[in-house]
């Protein structure tokens, strides 16, 4: 990575504080309370900087054009500016914003990282919709590179078929325009804590609704 694409570092990272100490266990099976109590302590500060670490790997894509008119951050930003100003609701436009960031990670499945990462606070057709948008996607360029541009027909039916044809061709398809001015990446920062304030499904919910950790 070029040094220029590196993300400044921070003069302090509250996301490493441990509270009250490390536990001391060799192995799950001699962890105690105690030892679980301090590490639920630091994860509390650590779930704190969820965002901030969401934002440092959206940044990862900046400089990453792979061939592409604009790099993948213009894209996410743009995907989601143009889903911002259509009056899509935050939820959508954090969706928007994410929906690529696995490209760096899931080369061959990007879209799932996305959906890992929003799949605890959005609804199931937003999941839906980000989960499936490469095969969608897919209908503007896979007759272009060898595959059916039509593969998305294999899930007509579903309740969020139409949902996902539009993001995609509304706010995905169109999102590669080098003169368009798109809004920050800060300008998202606090629709995405907003919409990842607390998850609606986690393992780690207990039945009272509160997160474990
Ligand atoms: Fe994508
Ligand atoms: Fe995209």
């Amino acid at each position: 990575m070029a040094d220029d694409l590196k993300a400044p570092p921070k003069p302090h990272d509250a996301s490493h504080e441990e509270p009250m100490g490390r536990a001391t266990f060799t192995a799950f099976t001699n962890a105690t309370e105690e030892d679980w109590q301090k590490i639920v302590a630091a994860n509390s500060v650590f779930a704190k900087g969820h965002v901030d670490r969401i934002v440092t790997h959206l940044n990862l894509l900046k400089g990453d054009c792979g061939g592409f008119p604009i790099d993948r951050l213009e894209h996410s930003l743009q995907t989601a500016t143009r889903a911002f100003k259509a009056g899509m609701d935050e939820e959508y436009v954090v969706c928007a914003l994410l929906h690529d960031i696995g490209d760096t990670l899931g080369v061959f499945n990007h879209p799932d990282i996305a959906a890992a990462i929003l799949k605890p606070f959005v609804s199931e057709q937003n999941l839906w919709m980000v989960e499936n948008h490469g095969i969608f996607q897919g209908y503007y360029f896979w007759h272009h590179i060898g595959l059916d541009r039509d593969a998305r027909e294999k899930l007509r039916g579903h309740p969020a078929f139409e949902y996902t044809a539009q993001f995609c061709h509304l706010y995905d398809q169109p999102a590669f325009d080098g003169a368009y001015e798109s809004m920050p990446l800060d300008a998202f920062v606090p629709m995405m804590q907003r919409v990842m304030a607390k998850p609606k499904k986690s393992m780690y919910l207990k039945k009272q609704g509160e997160v474990a950790w």
